[in-house]
């Protein structure tokens, strides 16, 4: 049946001149039909510049949001519409309206895990991999960090100088995590290193021994002479890091690191978007526009 349905998806994809976009977190049948699997950061770089007449995108709704602002003249579809994230929900325009009010001239660095109306309302928006690199390059000396105040603390350590005006937005799945499921998990792989999600708590940094995106995990991992790790994030990047790294051992931190909006999307939901039966993404140019800004300095910070 699942031959049949990924032939079906091929011929399909293939017809429409598709291209199907995976985040990392994705179950592993998604991830093996994607064309890109990658991290938010990779993600919205390939939408930006992808020839192809149509993104199907398998991840969470701010992705394929994100995709349709960057690159507009393209049909995109969230293959699950009912994949959202509990955290970009964390921040409602109105409210960051009013906040900014409190801090005149103060920039706002969106996370990307946020709408386009909030991204419309902000100066310059980041993800895990590059908030560190875009926050210190600001030349003002305060930052309103919205809506992950994990992230926003972990940036806070790196760049001391200055000032970051946290939100008090969170991933849910990451901020399960506590110190006793690490400490079991060191228990149980004694030696083995310890890579973590800035989404996680702080609590649990400390027994870190690399911090990054899901993008730079992987790329920990691939390239370390280290054979065995603890992974802290989301379930669905073991599948990505068997593939790149077949003769690795890699453990997850603890079974509670399952995000249930990533695991919404499935192969029929791929074909049902094919096939026409899930509506595009559309936005209102105006409000497409503002929230371009701050993604297009995210990517091109210097311009
Ligand atoms: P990254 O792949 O950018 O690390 O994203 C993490 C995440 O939680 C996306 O929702
Ligand atoms: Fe949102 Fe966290 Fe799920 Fe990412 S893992 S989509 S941040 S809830």
């Amino acid at each position: 049946m699942s031959v049949l349905l990924i032939e079906r998806i091929k011929k399909l994809k293939a017809e429409k001149n598709a291209l199907i976009m995976a985040h990392n977190y994705q179950i592993p049948e998604i991830q093996d039909i994607a064309d890109i699997v990658g991290d938010s950061y990779m993600l919205a770089k390939y939408a930006q510049t992808t020839d192809k007449d149509c993104i199907i995108f398998c991840g969470v709704h701010f992705m394929a949001e994100s995709a349709k602002i960057l690159n507009p003249s393209k049909r995109v579809i969230l293959a699950n519409p009912d994949a959202g994230c509990p955290m970009a929900d964390m921040v409602q325009p109105k409210d960051l309206k009013a906040f900014k009010e409190k801090y005149p001239g103060v920039p706002v660095v969106a996370y990307v895990n946020t709408s386009a109306e909030v991204k419309a309302l902000s100066d310059l928006c980041c993800t895990s991999s590059n908030a560190v690199s875009l926050v210190k390059g600001l030349k003002e000396e305060k930052v309103i960090f919205v809506p992950d105040r994990n992230l926003g603390t972990f940036v806070a350590e790196q760049v001391p100088e200055k000032e970051i005006i946290l939100w008090e937005g969170f991933c849910i799945t990451h901020e399960r995590v506590e110190a006793e499921d690490v400490k079991k998990a060191v228990e149980a792989h004694p030696g083995a290193k310890v890579l973590m999600h800035p989404e996680c708590n702080p609590t649990v940094w400390g027994f870190a021994d690399f911090m990054g995106s899901t993008a730079q995990i992987i790329d920990y991992v691939s390239n370390s002479e280290d054979q065995e790790f603890i992974i802290g994030t989301e379930a669905g990047i073991l599948h990505s890091l068997k593939k790149v790294a077949p003769e690795k051992t890699c453990h997850l931190l603890s079974d509670c690191l399952v995000c249930q909006n990533m695991k919404k999307t499935t192969l029929e939901d791929v074909e049902k978007a094919l096939s026409g039966g899930v509506a595009e993404i559309l936005m209102d140019e105006g409000l497409r526009l503002r929230a371009e800004g701050a993604l297009l300095r995210m990517l091109k910070p210097n311009d």
